[in-house]
């Protein structure tokens, strides 16, 4: 009777036991995946600026890779996001940033979340992504990671465009991809500290380099100059373009102009023109 009772009592204490580890690891699944549901619901948002596509396509790809997505700098915007991963994705010009995305940071009212920054560049990043840094320091934030991407050189007023454009666009795509794991992982590169900021309050001498830019006859007053300005410095004049001297120098304008009428001076007459190969224009509109 008493051996009985004893197995009896193992008995029940064995079922106890395991009713205990069942519960234990259902309750950690359960928190995995309530971890895994807000890993999912995180918000990621890319802001682009861009003249000819490379950072409209960098921004499209990171947006896909991480399941967030885009919305243009394009001025007035001044939203306020938070939490989640905010990123800007830009050319750079002039070894900063345009002057647009500058105006874009400084105006937004952002709140906590992982900040990320990718440039777009022809030759050499320069001190783009640190200006990043710096701005959002000066909100009491700061970037954590930050890349740099070779892309098309695009600045026809200044060179001739080249040949390589489905070549350069395919390397692009690649590093992007890397860069758009390491933003989905969270990586951070970026030294947040102060003293690693530099000066932002750059002058904006390309605002009016738009008095070189000359309209020839072949305009048939499509309006495309007018939409794909990413600053709406263009307004339409008798169905031609006024220029308003508030320029980024993008060269969209010059770029994706059906007739080739727009041109600087007499420099860009004979240089072929340049778009990401992926991207259209009504891509640009916003
Ligand atoms: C006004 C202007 C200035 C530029 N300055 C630089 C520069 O300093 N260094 C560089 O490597 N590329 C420079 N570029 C090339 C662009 O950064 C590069 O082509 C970029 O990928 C263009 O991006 P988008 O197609 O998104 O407009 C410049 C282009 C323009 C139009
Ligand atoms: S895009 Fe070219 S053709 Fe169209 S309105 Fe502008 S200048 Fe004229
Ligand atoms: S006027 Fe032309 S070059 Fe200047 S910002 Fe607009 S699209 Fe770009």
């Amino acid at each position: 009777m008493f051996i009985l009772f004893t197995n009896c009592l193992r008995l029940h204490a064995i079922e106890l036991l395991t009713n205990m580890i069942f519960c234990v690891i259902i309750q950690e699944q359960e928190k995995l995946m309530n971890l895994n549901a807000d890993k999912e619901m995180k918000i990621v948002i890319v802001y682009y600026f861009s003249g000819t596509g490379n950072s409209l396509k960098a921004a499209r790809d990171i947006a896909e890779k991480c399941g967030g997505s885009i919305a243009s700098m394009r001025v007035p915007a001044a939203p306020t996001e938070s939490g989640g991963a905010i990123g800007f994705v830009f050319p750079v010009y002039y070894g900063g940033l345009p002057n647009a995305v500058r105006q874009f940071i400084r105006q937004s009212d952002f709140t906590g979340g992982y900040f990320f920054a990718v440039a777009t560049y022809g030759a050499m990043s320069g001190g783009a992504i640190d200006e990043v840094n710096a701005l959002l320091l000066d909100k009491g934030l700061g970037l954590d990671y930050g890349a740099g991407v070779r892309a098309y050189p695009n600045y026809i007023a200044a060179y001739p465009m080249f040949r390589n454009a489905q070549r350069t666009a395919a390397k692009q795509d690649k590093k992007i991809a890397g860069i758009a794991g390491e933003i989905s992982r969270e990586t951070r590169n970026v030294n947040k500290k102060p003293d690693f900021t530099r000066k932002t309050d750059a002058v904006n001498i390309l605002a009016s380099k738009d008095c070189g830019f000359t309209v020839s006859d072949d305009c048939v007053n499509c309006g495309m100059c007018a939409k794909i300005c990413p600053v709406g410095n263009i307004e339409l004049a008798d169905g031609k373009p006024d220029f308003r001297h508030g320029c980024e120098q993008c060269m969209a304008c010059i770029q994706w102009c059906p007739q080739r009428a727009i041109n600087y001076g007499n420099k860009t007459q004979k240089r072929r023109r340049y778009h990401h190969p992926a991207v259209k224009a009504e891509d640009l509109f916003v």
